[in-house]
């Protein structure tokens, strides 16, 4: 397995160009699974979960073409079965749940197990899916779910936010027979983007950005083209890397109103941001103060950037309250930070950060995709030299992470396994 080594202490400047958002990626790639007709996206980042996701696609029977940075999906669905030996790789993989269901009034989609971060339940999808008048049964690991008479309309009030449920039911509900209301929907913006996506297919949908969402059901989809927004937690990431380094970057493409809650946390804790027509520059010129947060469902501060967050609170002046809401096991970073000098204590959902003077470099372990991308963001800092194993966490989501730091001045490598 291939790791990752830093000599940390090199104030970062430079440009870095924002990819397109993973999160947004996966659903839209689903969306292969509602037309037979082309569906082209473009602005697509190279990351090992979209990997995943096209050979799901594949064994569902949609040719998936690659090209630059574009994807074209097309073709009969001919196996509507999500086999363990991929779902367990990726639990997005939940999404051709709805797709498949709204199609062919069938699917066999494994059960995706818990996972690093917590226990995952899918509940909402399938209660969802059989208020919808979908039959689902769990046989041996399996979620079983069959309609052969369609799906039908239905007003739906989800007792919490979430992101995954809001994107199957909004997908199975575009081909649904009548009008389905989504209340307490998720609103993130990589759900704006599905539903725009959809209403280029042909989709009515209304609500957009807005936590309810009315579709009214139509007899079939198109094709269409879609660019994939900027990722708004690859752009957090690395305005946390010029933030704890006392650097100066500018982030491409990036979109400050995707990153409203983030963007005010970085400010109250001294970072300077400057926006600009495609993108803005962070940059941070005296020390960091620490301060609290919470991660919430957008436009809250997003629990994809709370380990981020914590590696830079981790070297700020004075102490900052970091509350995990939204998974129940999302601090396995702390140990890790703990072991580079770090000096955090969990509370039960909350951590207590007390700024330390400077962070040493140390030998680490990725165990998610957002932990480990937070050691990154320590070892830049650090004193001396860390190493970070277990990089496949990161290759799932973030695209040339080492060339993109490195264009800025970081002193990174990946270390190719013996
Ligand atoms: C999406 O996961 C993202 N993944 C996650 O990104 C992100 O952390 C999460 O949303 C929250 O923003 C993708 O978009 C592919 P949820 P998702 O359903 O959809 C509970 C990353 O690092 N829940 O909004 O799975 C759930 O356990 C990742 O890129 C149920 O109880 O998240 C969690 O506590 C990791 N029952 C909460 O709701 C359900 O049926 C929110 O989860 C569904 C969710």
């Amino acid at each position: 397995m291939d790791s990752i080594r830093i000599t940390g202490g090199v104030p970062l400047s430079g440009r870095i160009a924002i990819s397109g958002a993973k999160n947004a990626a996966l659903p839209l790639m689903a969306c292969g699974l509602l037309t037979d007709e082309p569906l082209r996206l473009s602005n697509v980042a190279r990351l090992a979960d979209l990997a995943t996701m096209a050979q799901l696609l594949a064994q569902h029977g949609i040719e998936v073409r690659a090209e630059e940075r574009e994807l074209s999906l097309g073709g009969r669905i001919s196996n509507t079965e999500a086999p363990y030996e991929i779902v367990r790789k990726m639990r997005a993989s939940i999404l051709v749940l709805g797709p498949l269901l709204a199609r062919t009034g069938e699917a066999r989609v494994s059960l995706p197990g818990g996972c690093a971060i917590g226990t995952r339940p899918v509940d909402l999808h399938l209660k969802g899916l059989e208020a919808m008048g979908a039959r689902i049964r769990l046989e041996g690991g399996y979620v079983e779910a069959s309609a052969p008479r369609g799906l039908r309309g239905v007003e739906i009030v989800f007792p919490f936010v979430s992101v995954g449920a809001t994107e199957n039911l909004l997908m199975a509900a575009s081909l649904a027979e009548g009008r389905t209301v989504l209340k307490n929907a998720a609103r993130e913006p990589e759900i704006t983007d599905l539903a725009k996506c959809l209403i280029a297919m042909g989709a009515r949908i209304e609500g957009l950005e807005t936590d309810t969402l009315t579709i009214e059901g139509v007899k079939a989809l198109h094709g269409a083209a879609h660019d994939i927004l900027p990722d708004r937690i690859e752009t957090g990431t690395y305005a946390c890397a010029a933030a704890i380094t006392g650097g100066d970057i500018f982030l491409e493409n990036a979109r400050a109103a995707d990153l409203g809650a983030v963007l005010t946390s970085l400010r109250e804790a001294g970072v300077e941001i400057a926006e600009a027509e495609n993108g803005f520059r962070v940059s941070r010129a005296n020390g960091l103060r620490g301060v609290d947060v919470t991660t919430e469902p957008f436009p809250g501060f997003p629990t994809d950037m709370q380990a981020q967050f914590m590696a830079l609170m981790s070297v700020a002046e004075g102490a900052s309250l970091i509350t995990e809401n939204i998974f129940e096991n999302r601090f396995m970073h702390v140990p890790e930070l703990a072991r580079m000098g770090a000096r955090i204590n969990i509370q039960g959902a909350s951590a207590i950060v007390r700024g330390a003077a400077h962070l040493t470099g140390a030998p680490v372990m990725a165990t998610d995709l957002r932990a480990s991308v937070s050691l990154v963001l320590a070892g830049l800092a650090a004193r001396g030299e860390t190493t970070i194993s277990r990089v496949y966490h990161l290759d799932r989501g973030y695209e040339a992470v080492e060339e993109k730091l490195a264009g800025c001045g970081a002193r990174i490598e990946r270390v190719a396994a013996a």
